[in-house]
């Protein structure tokens, strides 16, 4: 008998305020049609004013416990992926514990910004086969909106606020490819290319900062490298293209999606894509896609889903699970 991570349930919450493309025309030098050729993008939620990542994240953890059937003393582990928690510390992770009146178990936060959800899923599955939990949700949550300087065009049209969450539950498997759950997990980061995205602020140098990007070059590392991770979560569970039922990447630009799929040989029918109604959403991209892809009847039970992304480190990965 193997012990795998299986689905349990997913939610998610987008704040309520949606702000079109039109809406930056009034105050940058840019248009509908340059956000949405270059990006895919078409409108993204904004948090609003005293609306932390902690409360997206709780509303989205709500949502995945009603979808599972269980409660907040169902779950032994509690992991947020993000990159603008609330405060310094303690974590999103234990704020959001504590709101959903979770007193057992233990909670913490993973910071690798785009890239924290694959690796948080991994993290997840590690606590699971090793038998240190049962029962663990992931939660993807960020408030981007924070962080960008309204002042940039070619960053501030990119991000939106939002939160998913994933419960995993350890179950039984027979070892092979057609059990449900994680069937493989490939993480990578590269320190050498920090300047191609990153905050110019933190803790240690006394301010918030504001994100910056070298677009164009995250862009050509992306496609390669995400086509890349793709590829050997499938040889390692040795499983063929034409087996993927649904790729469901980080929602970062419609172009890199499409040219990843492209790379792989995999059809756009097989790939679940929201960047449109959300925009770059980091961490919270693809538990939203996700919750997104199963709301709309398109991923079900049984289906093989790899999720991969890529941000800022850079920090990239894939994981390989059957739904
Ligand atoms: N409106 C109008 N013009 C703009 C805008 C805008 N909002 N933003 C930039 N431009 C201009 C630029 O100034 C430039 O003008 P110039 O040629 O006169 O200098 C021109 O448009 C082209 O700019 P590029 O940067 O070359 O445009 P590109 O086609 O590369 O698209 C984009 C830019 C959308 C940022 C793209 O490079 C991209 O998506 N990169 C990857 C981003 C990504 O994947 N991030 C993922 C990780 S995010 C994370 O980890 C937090």
């Amino acid at each position: 008998m193997t012990i795998r991570a299986q689905v349990a349930g997913i939610g998610h919450y987008l704040p309520e305020r949606v702000v079109p493309n039109a809406e930056f025309e009034t105050k940058l030098d840019t248009s509908d049609e340059w956000i949405r050729t270059r990006s895919g993008i078409e409108r993204r939620h904004f948090a609003a004013e005293g609306q932390t990542t902690s409360d997206l994240a709780t509303r989205a953890a709500n949502a995945a416990l009603a979808d599972a059937g269980l409660t907040a003393a169902d779950i032994d582990a509690l992991i947020v992926a993000t990159s603008t928690p609330d405060l310094t510390f303690p974590s999103a992770a234990t704020m959001v514990q504590a709101r959903l009146g979770m007193n057992q178990g233990f909670a913490f936060d993973i910071q690798a910004v785009c890239a924290g959800f694959v690796y948080g899923l991994s993290t997840a599955n590690a606590l699971i086969v090793s038998g240190q939990a049962r029962r663990v949700m992931v939660i993807g949550a960020e408030t981007f909106s924070r962080i960008l300087d309204w002042n940039d065009r070619s960053t501030c049209v990119l991000f939106g606020d939002g939160a998913g969450a994933l419960i995993l539950e350890a179950g039984e498997g027979g070892n092979t490819k057609s059990d449900r759950g994680i069937l493989a997990v490939d993480l990578h980061s590269d320190g050498q290319f920090r300047d191609l995205l990153y905050v110019d602020g933190g803790v240690s140098t006394n301010s918030i900062g504001h994100l910056r990007m070298e677009g164009k070059e995250v862009f050509r590392h992306a496609v390669e490298k995400l086509a890349a991770t793709a590829r050997t979560v499938m040889e390692k569970a040795d499983i063929t293209p034409e087996e993927v039922d649904w790729i469901v990447p980080h929602q970062a630009n419609i172009r890199i999606i499409n040219g990843t799929a492209k790379k792989l040989g995999l059809s756009m029918d097989h790939v679940i894509v929201t960047v449109q109604d959300h925009g770059n959403t980091s961490a919270a991209s693809i538990p939203l896609a996700l919750s997104v892809g199963k709301s709309e009847g398109k991923i079900a039970k049984g289906d093989l889903v790899i999720t991969e992304a890529i941000g800022g480190g850079l920090a990239w990965g894939a994981v390989l699970l059957r739904w």
